[in-house]
């Protein structure tokens, strides 16, 4: 069975006593309220990483985040963020190709699998981004892009690393626009990933693969979104910015 994962993706948002506030509360409201088969995931930006990890502490289903590493280990890159650095500070998911960095930073398939390659090389576990743009969903072409995010940035991966990869689904035309896919869009599309996964990888890791879906996801239509077999779980941006909501999609399955 693929575990139960819900992440919030702050963005660039929370200033440092918004971030302090919106991470206890989370820790506090997941001890009281969340099913401990469910991991929640807190990826913050950079600057509050450490001290949300220490507000999350031991907390067994709680997790922190980054939101993108750079590709090389160290080094005269100014402003960028190596993976070794979150490693140090006991960071245990990175968000990477998020269609955010993919159209602002121009970040590639090819660029991806680098980054996917210096996490896993590090320890922490990769939440990998996929969809496609709204052009690309009226020609129908949704398989195909995903299809070859999926195969330029994690099919060289062996089983093992593999099977370490979280997936999250985010069609582009449903992010930040209160346009929702429909259960059976987000279903048909986590479906064909699991079958992409289980052609090279296997069955049994296609159904230990955590495949979440992303875009405009929240307590009204979290329970809808998550009763579908093939998804396991949410990428959430706006409303992982309210404590009770995030918690309240958590509690959805
Ligand atoms: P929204 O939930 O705000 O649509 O954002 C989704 C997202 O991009 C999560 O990574």
């Amino acid at each position: 069975m693929a575990k139960k994962i819900v992440a919030g993706n702050w963005k660039m948002n929370t200033l440092k006593e918004d971030a302090q506030k919106l991470a206890s509360e989370v820790v506090n409201m997941t001890k009281d309220e969340v099913p401990s088969d469910v991991t929640l995931i807190m990826c913050t930006p950079f600057i509050h990483l450490s001290q949300v990890k220490s507000l999350v502490g031991s907390s067994s289903n709680v997790f922190v985040g980054a939101q993108n590493c750079y590709t090389k280990t160290s080094g005269a890159y100014t402003g960028e963020t190596a993976a070794p650095m979150l490693k140090s500070y006991g960071i245990d998911y990175v968000i990477l190709g998020h269609s955010e960095r993919r159209e602002y930073f121009k970040e590639s398939n090819q660029e991806l699998a680098e980054k996917v390659d210096i996490v896993l090389a590090n320890d922490m576990l990769p939440i990998f981004c996929c969809g496609e743009v709204l052009d690309e969903r009226e020609a129908n072409k949704q398989e195909e892009i995903v299809g070859s995010q999926l195969e330029e940035s994690l099919f060289h991966l062996s089983a093992e690393d593999f099977s370490k990869v979280v997936i999250a689904y985010e069609p582009v035309w449903a992010i930040g626009t209160g346009k929702t896919a429909s259960s059976e869009q987000a279903q048909e599309m986590h479906a064909f990933i699991r079958g992409l996964v289980e052609k090279k990888y296997g069955t049994e890791v296609a159904a230990e693969t955590s495949i979440l879906y992303g875009g405009s996801c929240k307590p009204s239509n979290a329970e809808e979104l998550f009763a579908c077999p093939d998804v396991d779980g949410g990428l959430i941006g706006g409303a992982s910015l309210k404590s009770r909501d995030f918690i309240d999609i958590a509690k959805s399955y």
